[in-house]
Parts: C-alpha cells; sequence; structure tokens
C-alpha cells in the first residue's frame, strides 16, 4: 500500500467532494471545506491552511478543524525554522513522522493551542506560479501518512489554491466597486460645493455654508476611507487581533468619555450598568473598543432628544454578554435584516445624520473573529439594543 499510486477510485473520489470548491467564493467558508476535505482524504485527525503574504514574506494561521481559532487566527509564522515556510519556499510537500523531532518545526502554533502536532503531511497551495498558501494535515489516525496521501492532498492542494485566488479576487472586486460607488456622492458634493464657490454672487453666509460642507463631506470621506481599510483587512482575514485580559467596566467609561462631547451635544445620558466583581474579558481591548465605540455612537446619534444609552455587561458561564440599549426611534422592520451589510443605511435618516454605513459590517467582522456574535432588537418609538455574546476566555487553556 505504502508505494501505490493512487487509485482511479481515489481520484474520482477526490473529485466528487471537491466539485463545488471552486464555485464557493466566500473565503471563510472555503477554508473550512478545504480542511474538512483534507482531514477526510489523508485519514489525519485534523488539517489547517496558513496563508501566505508576499509582501509581508510571512505566513499566517487561518482555519484548523477543532482548533482553538480565536487564538490562532491570523497568527504569524516565520518563513524561517517552519515547515510551512519551508513547503513555501521549496515549493514541494512535506512529510514528517514525529515533528518534535524535526528541526524546521515551528511550535509557535503550538504553543496557542491545546493541540498537540506528532505526524505532519503538508502541502504548498501553489496556482500557476504563485504560492497562496500551505495545507498541512496533522497526526495520521492509524499508520503513517503515506504516498497515496501525499498524491491525493497535493491534487486537493492544486485545486483549493485557485479556489482560494478566485474567492480573494471575487471579494476584492465586490468591495472596491461598492467602494467606488459610495465615493461619487461625496465627491459630487465636493465638486458642486467649489463651483457655487466661485460664483461672484453669493453672499458672505453662504460662503460660510458652503465651506462647512466642504469640511464636513471631507471628513465623511476620509472616515470611508479609514473604514473601508478596516472592513478590507478583516474580510481578508490579515488583522491579527492581539488578546489581552481586560476590564470591560474600564472600557465602557473609556469609550464614554471619548464620546462625551457627542452626548453632550445630542442631550443624551451615557449609563453604565456592571455588576460588582465582573471577570476580566480575554479578547482584543482595541478592537472591541472599536465595536462598542460604534455602538454608542450609533445609539448616541440614533437617539431623541433627553434620551438614553445603557452600556451593561453580565457573565454567563463562559460567555460574557454586552448590550447597548437606546431609547431611540428604532430601526424600521423592513431594515433589519439588512443592518449588518456594508454601506447599508436607514433610508429615513441617511441624509440627516452622518455616517459611512460601515460601522455594524465593521463590529460584526470583530465579534466574530473572535468566535463571539452580535444580534439586534428593535421596537419602533421605544429604542434599539444590540447584544454581543462571547467567549470570556479566548481559548481553553
Ligand atoms: N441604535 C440605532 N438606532 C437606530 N438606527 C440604527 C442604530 N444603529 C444603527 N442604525 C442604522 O443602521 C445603519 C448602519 O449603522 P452603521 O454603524 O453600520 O453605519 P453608520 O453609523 O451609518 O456609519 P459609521 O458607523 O460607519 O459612521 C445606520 O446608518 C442606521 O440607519
Ligand atoms: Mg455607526
Amino acid at each position: 500500500m505504502e508505494n501505490k499510486p493512487p487509485n482511479l477510485a481515489d481520484y474520482r473520489r477526490l473529485l466528487e467532494i471537491t466539485r463545488d470548491l471552486a464555485s464557493t467564493l466566500d473565503l471563510d467558508t472555503l477554508l473550512y471545506r478545504i480542511v474538512k476535505i483534507a482531514t477526510e482524504i489523508s485519514g489525519a485527525e485534523e488539517a489547517s491552511i496558513l496563508l501566505y503574504d508576499d509582501s509581508a514574506k510571512q505566513l499566517n494561521f487561518q482555519v484548523a478543524t477543532n482548533m482553538d481559532l480565536p487564538n490562532m487566527r491570523g497568527l504569524d509564522v516565520p518563513l524561517e525554522g517552519s515547515i510551512a515556510g519551508w513547503i513555501v519556499m521549496n515549493r514541494e510537500a512535506v512529510r514528517i513522522g514525529d515533528v518534535q523531532d524535526d528541526k524546521r518545526y515551528f511550535n509557535g502554533v503550538q504553543n496557542a493551542t491545546s493541540f498537540d502536532t506528532e505526524s505532519i503531511l503538508g502541502v504548498p497551495l501553489i496556482t500557476k506560479d504563485k504560492v497562496v498558501g500551505v495545507l498541512e494535515a496533522l497526526n495520521k489516525k492509524e499508520g503513517h501518512f503515506s504516498d497515496v496521501d501525499e498524491e491525493l492532498l497535493l491534487v486537493l492542494g492544486a485545486q483549493a489554491a485557485v479556489a482560494i485566488e478566485n474567492a480573494r479576487l471575487f471579494q476584492q472586486s465586490d468591495l472596491i466597486s461598492e467602494f467606488v460607488h459610495e465615493l461619487r456622492t461625496p465627491l459630487a458634493s465636493l465638486s458642486t460645493a467649489t463651483y457655487l464657490l466661485l460664483r461672484p454672487e453669493i453672499s458672505s453666509t453662504q460662503h460660510d455654508q458652503i465651506v462647512n460642507n466642504i469640511h464636513s463631506e471631507t471628513l465623511r470621506l476620509s472616515a470611508l476611507a479609514s473604514s473601508f481599510l478596516d472592513l478590507s483587512r478583516l474580510e481578508s482575514g490579515r488583522v491579527q487581533f492581539k488578546y489581552e485580559s481586560f476590564s470591560i467596566e474600564k472600557l465602557f467609561n473609556d469609550c464614554r468619555e471619548i464620546m462625551n462631547s457627542k452626548a453632550d451635544e445630542g442631550k443624551v445620558e451615557v449609563r453604565i450598568e456592571v455588576p460588582n466583581k465582573l471577570p476580566n474579558l480575554e479578547a482584543d481591548p482595541n478592537k472591541i473598543k472599536q465595536v462598542i465605540l460604534n455602538l454608542l455612537s450609533n445609539a448616541i446619534k440614533y437617539n431623541r432628544p433627553e434620551g438614553t444609552v445603557t452600556l451593561r455587561a453580565e457573565v454567563n458561564k463562559d460567555e460574557m454578554k454586552i448590550t447597548v440599549q437606546d431609547t431611540g426611534y428604532g430601526i424600521p422592520q423592513e431594515a433589519m435584516k439588512h443592518l449588518f451589510k456594508k454601506f447599508f443605511r436607514v433610508h429615513e435618516t441617511e441624509d440627516k445624520i452622518a455616517g459611512t454605513g460601515l460601522g455594524l459590517s465593521i463590529s460584526r467582522q470583530i465579534v466574530q473573529g473572535h468566535r463571539g456574535r452580535i444580534d439586534v432588537e428593535s421596537k419602533h418609538s421605544e429604542g434599539t439594543t444590540f447584544i454581543i455574546k462571547m467567549p470570556l476566555r479566548a481559548a481553553r487553556k
């Protein structure tokens, strides 16, 4: 068995299970499918994918079956001193019986998880001439990884690489065309404003008004550009979360401080309600702050005068629940299902209140990246509540 080439039935089975890879355009779904197929065809306990970032010359850990993901997503793996790096540089498969004896083994990944790696079968993910990443099957369930396993995983790797490139291109073109579309409105109003400024008949009040308009439109453009970059980095899995243990109550206070003048402007009171002795959350504090700031800024700007916003946190077993509740006008029922979509803004308020429509998409990406979920409840003329639930600890230790 060891040295026999794969038979026709093996290939046929591989073809069958990989058939829909090429049409999977969502990168995350695709990567999960690939690792699942990889464990199946190689008889391994686990499989994982590292994507190669050519500009940074390093690999980023992306997905794995059954591993503690939040800790590892985006984890940098150096080219030097890692098996995956060796595979990228040599563009060859690697088969190792006992990893611990191999000098190329990089145990940064292992340190971040509770998973023990013994044997590895790794193949490069290569499209025509470009290395996209590395697919690794870990720990053969029975016996050793064979020539047949290697051959089949190489074939899967080649198909997977093309599918990954496709999904990436699709994602980029989708995002870029939406972005360009969004640029049109502020650019059109800037162009009108400058045209008006050049007219001799405008009064000085009109002049000031136009300059104010230009100012707020340029602010909006710059917010749009940085939100867009944030989102595209999150979507392509290029963001590495830096996990720390921190106090949510302190983070709430910081966010309230930052939003203080906005809240005063709208005559909105921000309350914080957390139980005594709330345990620390293990997550990326800067990213969670970005989420809370967006939800809080929404709750203030879509509130009514003399309204309130309440930030709450509580812990239930291993889960932290964070809610941001406002007393605003609520969100129309038909808008609820679009709320987390890129650039979506509720039609009734989009002209009155400034925003890019990216805040909630970014927030959801961040929460999901921490293996949590974000939901919303809203009652017309009573208010809206955003609910986040996420693991209290990044991963089991
Ligand atoms: N608390 C809320 N109450 C009422 N409507 C809301 C609330 N939060 C969000 N929305 C609606 O959802 C839309 C999307 O929110 P999101 O935070 O993604 O974008 P934004 O606030 O418009 O812009 P940005 O956050 O990028 O500046 C908002 O434009 C608004 O119409
Ligand atoms: Mg917002």
